[in-house]
């Protein structure tokens, strides 16, 4: 099996601010992968997030991007290429809302369609008209989504959430056709993530279902990324890392 040396590499990771998002950038970086960071509102945290990784040697970016426009899009991808052609890139930035359809309003369904749909096809796209030579014959770039267990078990009142994350996923394996060989397309399907939840009481009974009777700490979620980013064999794969929750 090849796998990819990421060190030295550039990764562009979105939804730096996030919950998993901040452990993306930070377990990359220890990698050795310089990481440009998108954020939206959380000025303070992007900075310290590079901040850190600076302290400890690493390099890292942050760059302010609001999806719902895609101006800012596009200027984002064109200023994170100064920093090197982009390797890898992460997209989990999203948008996790409930909306029964009877109270929701249209400009929820495009945010929620947008950030979780649009923006990774839109970003995709740059990326991959910014390594024209993506048919070389061996794997040399890297796209990892961020879908949802939600895509494949749909919840009651997130219509739109859970159909853009399965789009997501239908995204996933076409384009792991269409860029192949040079490209690999893969997407991590978390279930709930530890610290997500934080009702006692609602956490407690959310893990009684779950077959593993836990949350997926994240530092498991870490794991799947290096293995999806390192290996070369694989691509067009959602991994759903979810203790079972899904089944
Ligand atoms: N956490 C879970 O339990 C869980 C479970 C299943 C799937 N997921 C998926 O995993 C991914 C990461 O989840 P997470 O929990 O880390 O999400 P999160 O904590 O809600 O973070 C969302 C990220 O997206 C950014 N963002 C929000 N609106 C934006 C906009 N209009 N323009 C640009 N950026 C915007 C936020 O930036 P600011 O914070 O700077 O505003 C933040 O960095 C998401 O795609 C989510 O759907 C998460």
């Amino acid at each position: 099996m090849t796998r990819m040396d990421l060190r030295g590499k550039t990764a562009l990771i979105t939804g730096s601010t996030g919950k998993i998002g901040r452990f993306l950038a930070e377990t990359l970086a220890q990698e050795g992968v310089q990481c440009l960071c998108q954020y939206h509102r959380q000025d303070r945290l992007a900075n310290k997030l590079v901040q850190d990784i600076r302290r400890r040697g690493g390099r890292a970016f942050a760059f302010r991007t609001d999806f719902r426009d895609a101006a800012q899009i596009r200027r984002l991808f064109q200023e994170a290429q100064r920093y090197g052609p982009i390797d890898i890139l992460i997209h989990s930035a999203g948008l996790f809302e409930k909306t029964p359809l009877k109270n929701c309003t249209e400009q929820q369904i495009e945010d929620l369609i947008r950030l979780n749909l649009t923006v990774p096809l839109f970003l995709t796209r740059l990326f991959v008209k910014s390594r024209p030579s993506y048919g070389r014959k061996r794997p040399f770039a890297k796209v990892l989504f961020f879908a949802d267990i939600g895509a494949f078990r749909p919840w009651r009142d997130y219509s739109v959430y859970c159909a853009a994350k399965a789009g997501l996923t239908a995204a996933t394996r076409s384009l792991a056709k269409e860029l192949a060989p040079g490209i690999t397309v893969n997407a991590i399907a978390p279930g709930i993530v530890e610290g997500t939840i934080r009702n006692r009481k609602e956490a407690a009974e959310r893990q009684a279902r779950i077959p593993l009777g836990r949350f997926v700490p994240v530092k498991d979620l870490m794991e799947a990324v290096l293995f999806l980013l390192k290996t070369d064999s694989m691509t067009g794969e959602v991994l759903a890392i979810d203790g079972g929750a899904v089944l």
